[in-house]
């Protein structure tokens, strides 16, 4: 696991996107694996604005989503397809026909989540996943518990991730109890990981990181055993005061 740290947000935001504009500029059809949180939306600016200015072509470019809630509609504003649309995907040249966020209206769910692995398996591969990080260590939907899971299923989110997502809905009691989400393996399909913290409040979680432990109380520490991680941080989550 390699460490980048940076001043402050915006310096995050700006390496975290070269790093991906790079890829795409070296793989046209390359496939992004894509996470939705405040944090990537600094990063997703700067595609759009590389995009507009004519530097960056993401016609042949296809992507993966992490998660989704579940049961939610596409449309509904706080899902995470309606996320990736409104923040990225309508404001360059993908084709959303090619890109995947696990559906959250899916009539059976334990079927979607297989089809949506098989769909992964089905490619040429994530090229480059982008990954936040939650105050308690998760990614995508994979909380700490005793046991974690490796590809995609449909999962209960903790009290503590409904508080942190009730930010973004009327009440607490709107928040979707459930999610749809890449497993452990499915994220370490990818060939290179970036995962992005800022904020101090990331700061104990990034701490796990630096450490050589690894842990299911910790999900996103299993990331140690994957070859090719770098985390990209600010100096608030980097140092803990
Ligand atoms: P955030 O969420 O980017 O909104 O902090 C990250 C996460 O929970 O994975």
């Amino acid at each position: 696991m390699k460490f980048i740290v940076c001043k402050n947000y915006d310096e995050v935001m700006t390496e975290a996107a070269a790093i991906v504009a790079g890829v795409v500029r070296e793989k046209p059809d390359c496939i992004l694996g894509l996470a939705t949180g405040s944090t990537p939306l600094g990063m997703y600016d700067r595609l759009v604005a590389e995009y507009e200015a004519g530097k960056l072509d993401f016609s042949r470019v296809s992507s993966f989503n992490l998660d989704e809630y579940y049961p939610i509609s596409p449309d509904n504003d706080q899902s995470y397809r309606y996320f990736m649309n409104t923040n990225l995907f309508n404001r360059i040249n993908i084709d959303k026909a090619n890109t995947r966020v696990p559906n959250g209206s899916a009539a059976d769910p334990e079927q979607e989540c297989k089809d949506y692995e098989a769909a992964i398996d089905a490619s040429a591969g994530v090229d480059i996943q982008v990954l936040g990080i939650g105050q308690n260590g998760h990614i995508a939907f994979n909380e700490p518990e005793d046991k974690l899971y490796a590809y995609t299923h449909l999962t209960g989110l903790t009290e503590n991730t409904i508080k942190a997502n009730s930010r973004f809905f009327e009440n607490e009691s709107d928040v979707p109890r459930q999610a749809l989400t890449m497993g452990m393996a499915s994220i370490m399909k990818a060939r290179k990981i970036i995962l992005l913290a800022t904020g101090a409040a990331k700061c104990e979680a990034v701490k796990e990181l630096l450490s050589d432990r690894i842990t299911t109380a910790v999900p996103a520490s299993l990331l140690k055993l994957h070859p090719d991680v770098t985390v990209i941080c600010d100096e608030a989550a980097y140092n803990c005061n």
